[in-house]
């Protein structure tokens, strides 16, 4: 389990989060989900122990994060960041290996090929990573989080998965092809925690949802709880209708008017 409690954050002596206490289970995909400068990457970062927090715990698998070495980190948690730089001209391939380095469990040859085709970037180990595409870029940084996160289950406990937005670049299609890997990494035992703009991606996608606003939990809880009109609207101060269907469950409709 992951657990936060009483998180405080400041950045420049501007608080940035404020007593933020939640849990995400393995076998389930949790959502952060808020407005733009809400708080999400920095809540994430505090999760992944990249920040350290001014008051607050956060433990992983009941262990103090605070308290791994950044070895014993990488074995448990996989990060994809919102945004990555690639400083130098590194091939698809390599990238890969930075992740399968960086993880624990099993390689073999196929390893690479088989990741590449579960992002639909088969053949392109060898070219540069700058060569790609914005959102071929982005599967393939998905594509390393997994190399790391290789194994669901480890012997430290479940594996960790945190997503900042990792389908914001991606098409519809590979936005589903993505969230739907991310469901099978949490039915095979792993966590994953993902930062979400999409509300229609989450509310098909999400077993839990954190909402956040101006640094503050507003909800958490099941999609059906949280991603409602009122503190939907509350959160992003405009209209939003929910509705939904008998097949997909909930879907938003922003509204023009009114709002
Ligand atoms: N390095 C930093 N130094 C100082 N303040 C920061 C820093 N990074 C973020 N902030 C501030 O913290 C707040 C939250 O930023 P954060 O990146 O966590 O938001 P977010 O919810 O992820 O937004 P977005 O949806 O735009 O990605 C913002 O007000 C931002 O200006
Ligand atoms: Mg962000």
């Amino acid at each position: 389990m992951l657990t936060a409690q009483n998180l405080t954050l400041a950045r420049d002596g501007r608080t940035i989060l404020s007593g933020i206490t939640l849990t995400a289970q393995p076998g389930e995909v949790t959502a952060i989900i808020g407005p733009n400068g809400s708080g999400k990457t920095t809540l994430m970062a505090a999760l992944t122990g990249d920040l350290a927090p001014v008051t607050g715990e956060v433990t992983l698998n009941g262990d103090d994060i605070a308290r791994l070495s950044p070895r014993h980190l990488a074995a448990r948690r996989a990060v994809l960041a919102q945004e990555t730089q690639v400083a130098f001209p590194f091939t698809v391939a390599e990238i890969l290996q930075l992740g399968i380095e960086a993880g624990t469990g099993p390689t073999d040859s196929a390893l690479i090929p088989r990741l590449l085709a579960e992002v639909d970037l088969a053949g392109t180990a060898h070219r540069p990573i700058h060569a790609l595409s914005g959102g071929e870029r982005q599967r393939i940084h998905f594509a390393r989080a997994l190399a790391q996160a290789r194994r669901p289950r480890g012997d430290q406990g479940p594996m960790w998965l945190f997503l900042d937005e990792p389908a914001s670049s991606l098409d519809i299609a590979h936005q589903l092809m993505v969230m739907r890997r991310a469901r099978r990494f949490a039915a095979e035992g792993g966590g994953v925690v993902t930062v979400m703009h999409d509300l229609n991606l989450t509310a098909m996608t999400a077993d839990h949802v954190i909402l956040l606003a101006e640094g503050r939990l507003l909800a958490a809880g099941p999609p059906a709880e949280v991603m409602t009109d009122r503190l939907l609207s509350q959160a992003y101060r405009c209209g939003i209708r929910t509705n939904r269907t008998p097949a997909q469950g909930p879907y938003l409709l922003p509204q023009m008017a009114g709002a």
